[in-house]
Formats: C-alpha cells, structure tokens, sequence
C-alpha cells in the first residue's frame, strides 16, 4: 500500500498525506482483518497545515463512525487555536464561539421587564423555538455540505462547556442528541474549506433597543415583545476566503472581522 505524498502523478487529495514521504507508511495493516488509516489528510482536523492533528481510521474491515461520529476526524466543531468556531479563552473575559445563537445566554426580556429569556420549543424563547431564534448549527456557515434537518447535537460533547448541546439535548429530547449529516460528499473532504451561508433569514432575539444602530438588521414587531424578533437576510452574507474576513448582519455589518482574531464587544458594536 503506498498512500505517500510525493509519488509522481497522484491526485490532488494524497498530495495532503504531507508526513507519508515513502510507500508502506501511514497505516497499520494487521493480519488480514485489520486495517487503519493513522496519518491520512482525509482523517485529519483539515487545517491542512504543515503539522495537522490525525486520527486513526475506523477499521476498514468492519469498523464504524458511531455517537459522536463528526469528532472521529477533526473536533466537533474544530477547537485548535487560531480558528472561531469555538474559542476557549476570548478577549471579552470568557468562552465564545459560534454555535447556539447570538448571546444566547444573555437575552434579556427587556421593556422593563426583568430576567432572561429561556429555551424552549415555544414561546418568547432564545434558543429552541426556530419562530423567533435560529439556531447556529454547521448548517449555518457549511450549507449544501452539512444538511439542515437533522442538525448535528453533539457539538461539545463531555465539555463542560456552555456550548455544549449534549448538558440539554438527550436521547428523549424533541430534538435528540444526535449526528449530522453530510449532505455533499463532493465537498466534504475534498481538501477545499468550503463556506456557504444558509439562504434563510437568520433570527434572534437579542434586541438592541436602538435598533437603527444594528446595521443589517430588520425587527418584526415592537422591542422585546413576545412575538417580536430580529431579523437578516444570511444570503447577502460574504465570506472572503483570502483575507478570511466576514461582511454579515451577525458583525452588525462592521468590515475586517477577522476569523481566529480576538473581538471585543465594541469590535460590532462599535457606537452602540
Ligand atoms: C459562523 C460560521 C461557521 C459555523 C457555524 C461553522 N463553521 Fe466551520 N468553518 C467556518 C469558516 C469561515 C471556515 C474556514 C476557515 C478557514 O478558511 O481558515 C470553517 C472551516 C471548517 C473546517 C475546516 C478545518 C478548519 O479547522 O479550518 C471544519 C472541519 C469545520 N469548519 C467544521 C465545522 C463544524 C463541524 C461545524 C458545526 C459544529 C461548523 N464548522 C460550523 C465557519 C463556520
Ligand atoms: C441550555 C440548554 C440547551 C443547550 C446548551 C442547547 N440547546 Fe438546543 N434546544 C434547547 C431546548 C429546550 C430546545 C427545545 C426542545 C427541543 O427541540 O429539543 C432546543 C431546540 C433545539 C433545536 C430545534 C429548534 C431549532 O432551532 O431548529 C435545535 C436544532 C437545537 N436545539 C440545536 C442545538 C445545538 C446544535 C446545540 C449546541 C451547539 C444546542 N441546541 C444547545 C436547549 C438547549
Ligand atoms: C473521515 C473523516 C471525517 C469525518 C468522519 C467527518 N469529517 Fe468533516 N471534514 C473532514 C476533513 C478532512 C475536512 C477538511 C476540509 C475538506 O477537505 O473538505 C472536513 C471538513 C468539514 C467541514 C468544513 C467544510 C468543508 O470544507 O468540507 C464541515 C462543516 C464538516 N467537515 C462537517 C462534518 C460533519 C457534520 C461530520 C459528521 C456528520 C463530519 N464532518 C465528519 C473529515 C471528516
Ligand atoms: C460578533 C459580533 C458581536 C460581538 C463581539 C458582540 N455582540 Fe452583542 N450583539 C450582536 C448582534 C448581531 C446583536 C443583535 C442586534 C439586534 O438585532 O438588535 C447583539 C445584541 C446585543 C445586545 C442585546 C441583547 C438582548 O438582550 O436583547 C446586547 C446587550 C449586546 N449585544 C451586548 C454585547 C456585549 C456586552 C458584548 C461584549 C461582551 C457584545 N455584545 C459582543 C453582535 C455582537
């Protein structure tokens, strides 16, 4: 077997393997029944740089991504240092990331009204009910790659994180712990870091109550009101792959916010 990076006319995906440099390497063959990938592109965290973090294949004969099956290759969601999926010690004092919703923790009742908002699948809620907040899954950034229906619930699992989605979705929960799916094989795993936003409008109920200052931002219904939400269009949302910067509602529209940069509050809200 020879998976080796720098053999004469191999495709794009095994010029990846960038530590198998001879034939023979790179997999542990055991007999007949055994066999596993160790330092294949393919089972990588896809950084793609010069020292990625591998993970053993499952075994060819018989072996199977279970549970967890997105962690098997690169974390769910990827955690290295230097990315902002999920960043453990942000400059605004405490865990950030992408993933649940936009200050889902935080959302007031606001209008005078004391306390935050829950979760739950109905009511004035900020996360659960799809209505008024929409959930930030894989789907949100990796659309076409990650489907929409079935989203992905073991997002941080065995952290003790705030994001970690398995502390509330259980076996018996409306929407159980369970794996995604990858809706295009073509692009998953292909050696591209493929961005795509969702076409959807994309919800909230973190409500600033000068709402002419959220930039990219529309309201439905008064401040803070039961029914009421905040709204922006994702489809108009830009991803610069070079810079790796992002012009989007979620940034409250503010230029050169930078993926794997550290933020403050005011980095969005900046004069608010
Ligand atoms: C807010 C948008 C956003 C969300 C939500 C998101 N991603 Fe990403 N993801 C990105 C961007 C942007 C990149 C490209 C980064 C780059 O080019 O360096 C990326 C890259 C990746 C990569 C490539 C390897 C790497 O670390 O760069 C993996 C794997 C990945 N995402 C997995 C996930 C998974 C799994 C989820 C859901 C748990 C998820 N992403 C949710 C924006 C997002
Ligand atoms: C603090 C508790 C809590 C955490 C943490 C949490 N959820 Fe939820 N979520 C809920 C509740 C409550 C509901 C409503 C009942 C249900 O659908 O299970 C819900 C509903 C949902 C729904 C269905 C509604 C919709 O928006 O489409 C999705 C999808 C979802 N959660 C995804 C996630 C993901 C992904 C994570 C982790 C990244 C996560 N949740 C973390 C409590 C939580
Ligand atoms: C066999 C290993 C493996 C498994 C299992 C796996 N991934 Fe990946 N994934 C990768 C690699 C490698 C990349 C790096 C980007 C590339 O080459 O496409 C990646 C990239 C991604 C990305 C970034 C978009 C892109 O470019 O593809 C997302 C999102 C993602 N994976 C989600 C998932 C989800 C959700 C699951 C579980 C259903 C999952 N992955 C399971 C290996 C895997
Ligand atoms: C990555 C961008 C971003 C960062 C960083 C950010 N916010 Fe926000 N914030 C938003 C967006 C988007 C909204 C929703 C705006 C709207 O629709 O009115 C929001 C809403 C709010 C709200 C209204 C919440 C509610 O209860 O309805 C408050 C308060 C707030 N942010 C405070 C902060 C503070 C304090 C920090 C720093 C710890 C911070 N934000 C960092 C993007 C951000």
């Amino acid at each position: 077997m020879d998976l080796s990076s720098n053999a004469l006319g191999i495709g794009a995906l095994r010029k990846l393997n960038k530590q198998i440099l001879t034939a023979g390497a790179g997999y542990t063959k055991d007999g007949t029944t055994t066999f596993t990938c160790d330092l294949v592109y393919c089972h990588s965290d896809g950084r793609n740089t010069v020292n990625p973090a591998y993970r053993k294949s499952p075994n060819w004969y018989g072996g199977a991504f279970t549970g967890n099956k997105c962690a098997m290759c690169h974390d769910n969601p990827p955690l290295y240092e230097g990315q902002s999926h999920y960043v453990a010690q942000s400059s605004m004092g405490k865990e950030s990331g992408h993933m649940i919703g936009i200050h889902y923790r935080n959302n007031s009742k606001g209008n005078n009204r004391n306390g935050f908002l829950g979760y739950s699948s109905s009511g004035s809620t900020a996360h659960g009910n799809s209505a008024v907040s929409t959930t930030i899954s894989c789907n949100t950034c990796h659309s076409g790659i990650v489907g929409s229906t079935k989203v992905d619930t073991y997002a941080m699992a065995g952290t003790s994180s705030i994001f970690n989605c398995g502390s509330c979705h259980k076996a018996d929960s409306r929407t159980p712990l369970q794996a995604g799916e990858i809706t295009d094989a073509a692009l998953h795993v292909n050696g591209a870091k493929n961005v795509a936003f969702a076409p959807i409008d994309f919800k909230t109920k973190a409500q600033l109550s000068v709402a002419a200052n959220a930039l990219g931002w529309t309201r439905n219904g008064d401040y803070k009101a039961d029914n009421s939400y905040d709204y922006a269009d994702l489809r108009v949302s830009a991803w610069d792959a070079q810079t790796k910067t992002c012009l989007t509602a979620c940034h409250v529209n503010q230029p050169n916010i930078t993926w794997g940069a550290q933020l403050q509050c005011v980095s969005c809200h900046v004069n608010q």
